[in-house]
């Protein structure tokens, strides 16, 4: 590590401009990077309501904005978010902050380009304080996209807001094509290549920044359009909101929602810690089991503030605290799996009931609590809207309920083969009406010419009578 020489004996240790792109990596593709300063517009010290992601042309120069009506820097704020490990953020209103490291600006900002620039506009401090030192002006003009003061002053006057962030990053990361790593080419979107079988989160920042936030309260905009947010258990089926969890040492119950994808190709847990997404379709339980096929297709939801997310906000800790939620949450996925899997039209293969496993499951720090019965197998969760088939099974023993379990399969099955019968015999029904009316058709023409034939005779019987 490079070192400061204080005269002071010890020299103080510094930082190698390399570290700017060493930290960026820890953010494996740009959309978390983004996400950073997202994450930045939105936390309660700037409380922004909208921020608009755009990509401009500066002299030539692709670059990518960030602009947002938030609360703006003060000078001595700016110098903090230039630096490494400041983060002094406090919930305010019930708003708990994301940033809690002092490094997102600068890991994020790093990862998508070689250069950045803040503007910055807050209703105390005027955001051209910075330049008034003329040699800081010069370095600015030499460095960035910008050549003269005027142009530095038109765009921090491009902030429309009272106060406001404008952040400019440009010498973009490309791809050894050359291309800009971010493809900008699609209306509306910014988006990445990945594989067709990934979530559409993976590719698309319009996709992936509607999930970002469980609850969403500032509005995002990408290239020139309002991004729809809508929580993502709104778009689950089956949906189940009665799990819960209770961590060691945190107070209140932790609500797990359970629902089924719409594309069964995607699906596992989300985690969310104080409403933003850590990790995205990450597979617990019985899902990492390729035999087991119940829970494909499920999807969980899961708000964790008492875990600690790792520095580029993409994993949690590994901690105990993490390691037994995962295992309660799998444990009460395979309970919702089993709950759901004999809804009409559900043609999932069942699982061979394996009820050690559940027992096994069950020694999560504590379950949902209600109606805990002290016995070793897992309270069953109960629907308000349970069906009275459901209630009758769980009130049977778990080998009774097993057998009745598959008399349904079976009976379902049945049903299904009818259907298709009855399926097969509409369309023998509907060849055969065709084929009727072209018989007759064919039987009205002939019947026509046999008229015609009669006219004709009698005409010529007439005739030869004459
Ligand atoms: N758009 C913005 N408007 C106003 N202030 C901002 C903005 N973006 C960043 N800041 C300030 O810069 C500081 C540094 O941001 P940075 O993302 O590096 O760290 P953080 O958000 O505090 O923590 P974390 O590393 O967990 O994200 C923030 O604490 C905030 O005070
Ligand atoms: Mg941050």
């Amino acid at each position: 590590m490079a070192a400061a020489k204080t005269g002071r004996g010890i020299p103080l240790s510094t930082l190698s401009t390399k570290f700017l792109h060493t930290n960026s990596t820890s953010h494996t593709g740009p959309f978390s990077a983004i996400a950073e300063i997202i994450d930045n517009a939105y936390d309660p010290d700037v409380n922004a309501k909208q921020i608009w992601i755009d990509k401009t042309k500066i002299r030539d120069m692709e670059c990518l904005t960030f602009r947002d009506d938030g609360n703006g820097l003060s000078r001595d704020l700016m110098h903090q978010m230039l630096s490494f490990g400041f983060s002094e953020k406090k919930a305010v209103n019930g708003k708990h902050p994301i940033g809690m490291y002092g490094n997102g600006f600068k890991s994020g900002s790093m990862r998508l380009g070689k250069d950045a620039i803040v503007l910055s506009k807050s209703k105390n401090d005027l955001g051209s304080e910075m330049w008034e030192n003329r040699a800081s002006l010069r370095d600015i003009l030499e460095h960035s996209p910008f050549h003269t003061e005027e142009e530095l002053l038109t765009e921090l006057h491009a902030i429309e807001s009272t106060s406001g962030t404008k952040i400019i990053i440009w010498n973009l990361r490309r791809t050894s094509e050359g291309n800009t790593e971010l493809d900008f080419t699609t209306e509306n979107d910014i988006r990445i290549p990945c594989d067709d079988s990934d979530p559409e989160s993976n590719s698309s920042l319009r996709a992936y920044c509607s999930i970002l936030y469980l609850e969403p309260k500032m509005q995002i905009n990408i290239q020139g359009k309002k991004l729809e947010t809508h929580p993502i258990s709104e778009s689950l089926e089956y949906i189940n909101t009665t799990y819960s969890y209770k961590p060691n040492g945190v107070k209140q119950k932790i609500p797990i929602i359970f629902g089924d994808n719409e594309s069964k190709e995607h699906y596992g847990l989300m985690m969310y810690h104080n409403n933003r997404l850590i990790k995205a379709y990450h597979r617990v339980g019985c899902q990492l089991k390729t035999k087991h096929k119940i829970s494909i297709g499920v999807i969980g939801v899961i708000e964790c503030n008492y875990l600690t997310p790792t520095h580029n906000k993409q994993d949690f800790d590994n901690t105990d605290a993490y390691r037994n939620t995962i295992k309660s949450v799998a444990s009460k996925l395979r309970e919702y799996s089993g709950k759901r899997r004999n809804k009409p039209g559900d043609n999932v293969p069942i699982e061979e009931p394996n009820d050690e496993m559940t027992d096994e499951d069950d020694e999560s720090e504590e379950t949902s609590g209600e109606g805990a019965s002290g016995t070793k197998r897992p309270r069953r969760n109960c629907d308000e809207g349970e069906s009275e088939t459901d209630r009758v099974l769980r009130s049977f023993g778990p080998a009774r309920e097993r057998k009745l379990l598959e008399a349904v399969r079976s009976l379902t099955q049945e049903k299904q083969g009818l259907t298709v019968q009855i399926e097969k015999l509409n369309t023998k029904v509907e060849q055969l009406e065709g084929e009727k009316a072209s018989i007759f058709e064919e039987c009205k023409q002939k019947t026509a010419q046999v008229t015609e034939l009669t006219e004709w005779k009698e005409k010529m019987q007439a005739h030869c009578k004459q």
